[in-house]
């Protein structure tokens, strides 16, 4: 698997007042994953993942992301992982666009499609955001299923083993857009989202549930501005993506490479 790995300095040198100044990071302590075979590395470092925390746990609690690239990954993993044990793995998604469950604009439409179907995934390892419902109670709904699912597991929050995310043309990840109010919310773990530029509620995992978990995999293909990763990685405060930080465990940024 020709991958380069490079963990991000935690700093970078930068020209201020003429001075040379050295930034830290916005504590995202990340490793990059730079590779040419996006899809099947993405889809073998899941795999690998999930085998290591099934021995280790005996469940796997995955989110899924939304959006277009996870796709073919998804497809990837189903074929892949087929002999994984989908009965101890728990999937929750990371967000939902509010529309039914067969609609083309789905995130559950999409990974039916392509992983869980493919994969023949019981449907009682499947956590579904009802999209097609009022968005506050869809919302409050699925933060009461996480909610139980972490006082089951004697935890305080829901601890995802992996929450996969991807990366929006304007910085959003999950569905936590640029100058929404869900950036703001330190409590709730599940929110309804207005998106005025999209005109469209969303329903999303907000930060602390997000920098809960124990590893966060950014999925980005070669199409994603290699400008806008690189402010991200700089923790540019105006893109949602850069406030991404595991508190408890690693970010690392899957990366295609066309060349
Ligand atoms: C969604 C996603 C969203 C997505 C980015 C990137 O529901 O749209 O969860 O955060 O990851 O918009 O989308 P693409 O992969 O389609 O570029």
């Amino acid at each position: 698997m020709p991958v380069s790995r490079d963990r991000v300095a935690t700093g970078r040198v930068h020209r201020i007042g003429g001075q040379d100044a050295y930034l830290p990071l916005l504590a995202m302590n990340c490793q990059v994953v730079r590779t040419k075979n996006f899809v099947a590395d993405a889809a073998n470092l899941i795999v690998d993942l999930a085998h290591k925390t099934l021995a280790e746990r005996k469940e796997f609690r995955i989110a899924l992301s939304g959006g277009n690239t996870p796709r073919p990954v998804y497809f990837e993993l189903a074929r892949v992982g087929h002999d994984l044990p989908w009965d101890r793995i728990l999937i929750t998604f990371g967000d939902e666009r509010c529309v039914p469950p067969d609609d083309e604009q789905s995130n559950f439409r999409m990974a039916r499609e392509s992983l869980f179907v493919p994969a023949r995934v019981p449907e009682k390892s499947i956590m579904r955001m009802r999209g097609e419902i009022d968005p506050q109670m869809a919302a409050q709904e699925y933060q009461d299923h996480i909610d139980l699912l972490a006082t089951q597991r004697g935890e305080q929050i829901y601890q995802h083993d992996l929450i996969l995310l991807g990366l929006g043309d304007d910085g959003h990840t999950a569905s936590l857009f640029p100058d929404t109010s869900a950036l703001d919310e330190n409590v709730r773990r599940v929110v309804a989202n207005f998106v005025p530029k999209l005109n469209v509620w969303r329903l999303t995992f907000t930060f602390p549930l997000i920098n809960h978990a124990r590893q966060i995999f950014f999925l980005v293909n070669a199409t994603k501005q290699r400008k806008l990763i690189q402010a991200v990685l700089d923790g540019d405060p105006k893109y949602p993506a850069s406030r991404v930080n595991s508190a408890a465990g690693e970010v690392t940024w899957i990366l295609g490479q066309s060349s």
